[in-house]
């Protein structure tokens, strides 16, 4: 291969790893993460903005930079669950959360703390045999209170807030769902993982969040799960509703009543995984392995300007409901930073290109952008 073969092809293989997933090319495009007003800026008094992140996002210079930007509060995508935090029994790995925890720190920019307890990203050890069948309750609790302890001991005073136990509710259950940790220890086990996480942190702020549970379907369940909490002297300091909502419902209406009857019920809340699926789900459901061809990747080659537009409006009336609620309103977490990032190009189809926030995929700002922010703007009625 002569010099001139050689130069070009390292050229190309540069301008393919410039490449963020999704295929866009950043490269030339000018990033804005300076305009003003900051999302931060603009939501200032009425509650935090957050994304969620990985640790290996911040070694790329330019969405750290608009992480340290755009948002002050990140919780952690992956890197604090319990598979993440311990694999095997006792092996113990902070790394990246410490990296998240030294960002979050350097920039003052809350850092959230996601999830002590969950069925997925779990280790089976934690509550199961190797025949699979539950372990003994206590052998069981000591497990999980080892676990709380010892993750939320090492992170006392850098984090704001810990998501304990995620996603407890059952969807077609009457009240609990099936899991690894209810099977070995009972209901109860939502009540303990609250009393252990309060033991090993006085201070820090106590969350339990659940996807769906502001729909009819759900919330009676969780708003029983809550005032459990609250006999057991474990009251969650505010309801995490993730917000991994479509492009088409649900209804304004709806999700008004779904956060009023928490607010009526006692409790502030906090949105924390919102997102905007603008593809098409169909038959999908959570299936990983269906091909993208079966339901179609209609926007691969990006938004077309009235879609652009839907998701802006639909931002808008989202913004507008939460905006109007923001006394009981601590925070708005997206779940990424931009649509280069996001885990609904990977659910529930693989290999799909997704649009659901407000940055695309090449940093820059979207209509749905300036909708939030002039919702965020504008004066209190
Ligand atoms: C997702 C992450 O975004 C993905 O990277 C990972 O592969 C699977 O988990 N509800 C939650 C989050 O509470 O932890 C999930 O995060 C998204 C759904």
């Amino acid at each position: 291969m002569n010099t001139f073969a050689l130069v070009t092809l390292l050229v190309l293989a540069g301008c393919q790893m410039s490449r963020v997933a999704g295929g866009d090319d950043r490269a030339g495009v000018p990033i804005e993460p300076t305009r003003e007003p900051t999302l931060p800026e603009a939501a200032e008094g009425r509650f935090l903005i957050g994304t969620a992140i990985m640790a290996r996002a911040l070694d790329d210079p330019a969405v750290a930079d608009l992480i340290r930007t755009q948002y002050n509060a990140i919780t952690a995508e992956n890197e604090l669950k319990p598979k993440s935090v311990q694999p095997e029994p006792g092996a113990f790995d902070f790394t990246a959360g410490d990296k998240l925890a030294d960002f979050a720190e350097a920039n003052d920019i809350a850092l959230i703390g996601h999830t002590l307890v969950w069925h997925q990203q779990a280790p089976a050890w934690m509550f199961e045999d190797e025949a699979g069948e539950p372990l003994p309750r206590d052998e069981a609790l000591e497990n999980m209170r080892a676990h709380i302890h010892t993750v939320v001991k090492h992170f006392k005073g850098r984090v704001h807030g810990w998501d304990v136990v995620n996603e407890a509710i059952s969807d077609n259950g009457p009240y609990l769902r099936d899991t690894p940790a209810l099977r070995a220890i009972g209901d109860d086990y939502v009540i303990k993982a609250f009393e252990f996480a309060r033991e090993a942190d006085p201070d820090v702020e106590l969350y339990y969040n659940d996807f769906n549970i502001e729909l009819d379907y759900k919330r009676d369940k969780a708003l029983r799960l809550l005032a459990e909490l609250d006999a057991a002297g474990v009251r969650p300091d505010r309801v995490g509703i993730q917000g991994h909502w479509l492009i088409g419902g649900p209804d304004i209406e709806q999700l008004e009543r779904g956060l009023t009857a928490y607010f009526d019920a006692g409790y502030d809340i906090d949105i924390t995984e919102l997102d905007i699926d603008m593809l098409p789900r169909d038959a999908a459901g959570a299936d990983l392995d269906i091909s993208p061809g079966a339901v179609g990747n209609p926007y691969a080659d990006g938004l077309p300007d009235e879609r652009q537009q839907a998701l802006a409006d639909r931002y808008r009336e989202i913004f507008e409901l939460l905006t109007k609620y923001d006394e009981r309103i601590s925070r708005v977490t997206f779940w990424g930073t931009h649509d280069g990032a996001t885990w609904l190009n990977g659910w529930p189809v693989r290999g799909r290109t997704n649009h659901p926030l407000l940055f695309d995929r090449q940093l820059q700002p979207k209509p749905a952008f300036d909708a939030v922010i002039e919702v965020l703007q504008a004066k209190k009625q």
